[in-house]
This record gives C-alpha cells, sequence and structure tokens, in this order.
C-alpha cells in the first residue's frame, strides 16, 4: 500500500465507486477491528477539507468501533472482491471472523488506522462530525417510510462526516 495525492480521486466517478462498486468501512485499534460494507455516502468539500460522508446504523457492530476510535477508513476493491464485500455486508463480526471468511487481510497503516492488502484504494479518514437522523428532520417522509419505517433493516442512521486525511493505493 502506498501513499498517493488526494488528487487521484478526480479519477474516479464516485457515484460507481460508492453506489455500485461498495466500500468497507473500517475502524479499531489493538483491541479489535470491524468492519462492514457500505454503500450509501458520498465525496465532497465542507468546512475548506477533503470530506467523505457515511451512514452507519447504531445496530451495526462496527458502529462500535467507529464510536470507539477518532479514525476510521474507506476501502474500495476490484470486481474479484465482490463476494468478500457482500459477505461482509451480510455477516455481522458479532457473530464471526468475517475480515478472514472473506480471504481479506488487515494492515495497520498507522496506530489504530486498518486498511486491507488487497484494497486498491484506500482513503484514511479522521471524525469531524456525527449527527443522528431524527423523524423531524425528514423533509419528504415518504423517504423516511420506504427506508426506516417499512424496511426491516434497522434504525435511523448515524451520520459521520471524516476529513480525508491521506490516501493510499
Ligand atoms: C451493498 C451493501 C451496502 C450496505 N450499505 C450500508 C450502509 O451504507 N450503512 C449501513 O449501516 N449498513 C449498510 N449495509 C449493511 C451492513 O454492511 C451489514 O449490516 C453488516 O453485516 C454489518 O456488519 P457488522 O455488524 O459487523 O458491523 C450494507 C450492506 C450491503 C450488502
Amino acid at each position: 500500500m502506498k501513499q498517493s495525492n488526494i488528487e487521484i480521486l478526480m479519477k474516479e466517478d464516485i457515484w460507481q465507486l460508492i453506489g455500485k462498486d461498495w466500500m468497507l468501512i473500517t475502524a479499531g485499534n489493538s483491541d479489535g477491528i470491524n468492519t462492514m460494507t457500505a454503500s450509501w455516502g458520498g465525496i465532497g468539500w465542507l468546512w475548506n477539507k477533503p470530506v467523505a460522508f457515511v451512514f452507519i446504523r447504531p445496530e451495526r457492530y462496527t458502529h462500535e468501533f467507529v464510536e470507539a476510535n477518532t479514525h476510521l477508513t474507506l476501502s474500495f476493491f476490484d470486481d474479484s472482491y465482490r463476494s468478500a464485500l457482500q459477505l461482509c455486508g451480510t455477516k455481522s463480526g458479532r457473530d464471526c471472523d468475517k475480515i478472514s471468511a472473506a480471504g481479506l487481510t488487515t494492515v495497520a497503516i498507522e496506530t489504530d488506522v486498518y486498511g486491507f492488502e488487497e484494497s486498491r484504494l484506500t482513503l484514511q479518514c479522521r471524525k469531524l462530525f456525527k449527527s443522528q437522523m431524527n423523524e423531524t428532520s425528514f423533509l419528504d417522509k415518504e423517504v423516511m417510510t420506504k427506508w426506516y419505517n417499512e424496511s426491516p433493516g434497522g434504525g435511523f442512521h448515524d451520520i459521520y462526516v471524516v476529513e480525508i486525511t491521506k490516501v493510499y493505493v
């Protein structure tokens, strides 16, 4: 894994990268690491910083690790890892060692910052902001009904805005 310039992200189609190809959100420290697949989120510019925003339901085991650490990583893979991402998006780290089951190899990038050897692109991120969605914030109630009342997926997502501090390829 080699550090790269953040401008490398300009070559990526962000909608494809996150929405179609998916990513792993990973956080942890020497006590433990967890990861989960995510396809909701974005990359942009806020508070004069390059940022990403991710949406994590409080039920996810990964949520505990994101809460407990200052940093997280967003890892992107080529097509051959689709089934690994599918696994990390359907199994919980509470129940199994899904990182090994997915055939992924954890790499310590810095203290308490972890990525994967197999990833083609990794964003090291520092948490800047967290907000909890709530019913009154939904201006379009149909969106809320569709995704939270009718969906068995769980409660409102927590929104995290993170600063992209380093990029690795
Ligand atoms: C394609 C895909 C995208 C997902 N996107 C998200 C997401 O953006 N936010 C979220 O909270 N869960 C998302 N999930 C669900 C989690 O990845 C899933 O619940 C996972 O098993 C959580 O693992 P954990 O309990 O080990 O954290 C997604 C799952 C898949 C398959």
